[in-house]
């Protein structure tokens, strides 16, 4: 099935890419995995233009023929201790009737190749305690809880405004990177 997958670099400046990734997004924030909520007007209002306006953004869209289904929005940030880039994978989703087929997978292989180009040492994400499906995938994909020696590492936050809350992190001092999801 994956064969006729095909994972391609957005480019938001076309608006069928920009309106691609704004259906699958409204889906993903409506997954329970994601909070379970519709994309807020302000979000779709604003989502395009800001990710555009962002320096070091790649976004990745899944087709299988020719629908759409599956998407990936990624940030490239620095690795002080190695002087180089990173690549934080912030947002990754398949349409539901395409999952366990391979598609998150060959998104993943496509970011990857990009992180490799770029220079990257590191591929970075958060991921939710209970999301089960994605941990299945990433660990099989060679991801792995951070840590500094054995230590493990932590995501913590300071919620600046009140523009997006996940239902599911009641409070952001409680958010950690095993709970805490990117996508917020
Ligand atoms: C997580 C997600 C992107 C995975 O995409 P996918 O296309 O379904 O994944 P794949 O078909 O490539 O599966 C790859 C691996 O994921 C795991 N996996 C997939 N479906 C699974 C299921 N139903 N139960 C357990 N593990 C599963 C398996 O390890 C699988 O490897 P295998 O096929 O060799 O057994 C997709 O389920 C999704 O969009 N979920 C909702 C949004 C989300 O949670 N995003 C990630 C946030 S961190």
């Amino acid at each position: 099935m994956t064969s006729r997958v095909s994972i391609i670099s957005a480019d938001l400046a076309d608006p069928k890419h920009a309106s691609v990734i704004l259906e699958m997004f409204d889906l993903y924030m409506r997954d329970p995995m994601e909070g379970g909520i519709a994309m807020p007007p302000e979000v779709r209002r604003n989502l395009i233009a800001g990710l555009r306006a962002h320096p070091a953004c790649h976004v990745f869209i899944a087709y299988h023929s020719t629908a759409p289904v599956g998407f990936a929005i990624c940030f490239l940030g620095f690795s002080t201790f190695n002087a180089r880039p990173l690549l934080n994978i912030h947002d990754i989703s398949v349409t539901p009737a395409m999952r366990g087929r391979g598609v998150g997978r060959a998104i993943l292989e496509k970011v990857e190749a990009t992180a490799r180009k770029l220079k990257c040492c590191r591929m970075t994400l958060e991921v939710r305690e209970d999301n089960h499906v994605a941990r299945g995938l990433y660990r099989k994909f060679g991801f792995a809880q951070s840590t500094i020696g054995t230590v493990k590492q932590e995501f913590w936050v300071k919620p600046l405004t009140r523009t997006r809350a996940h239902p599911t992190s009641p409070t952001a001092a409680s958010a950690s990177a095993s709970t805490a999801k990117a996508g917020t």
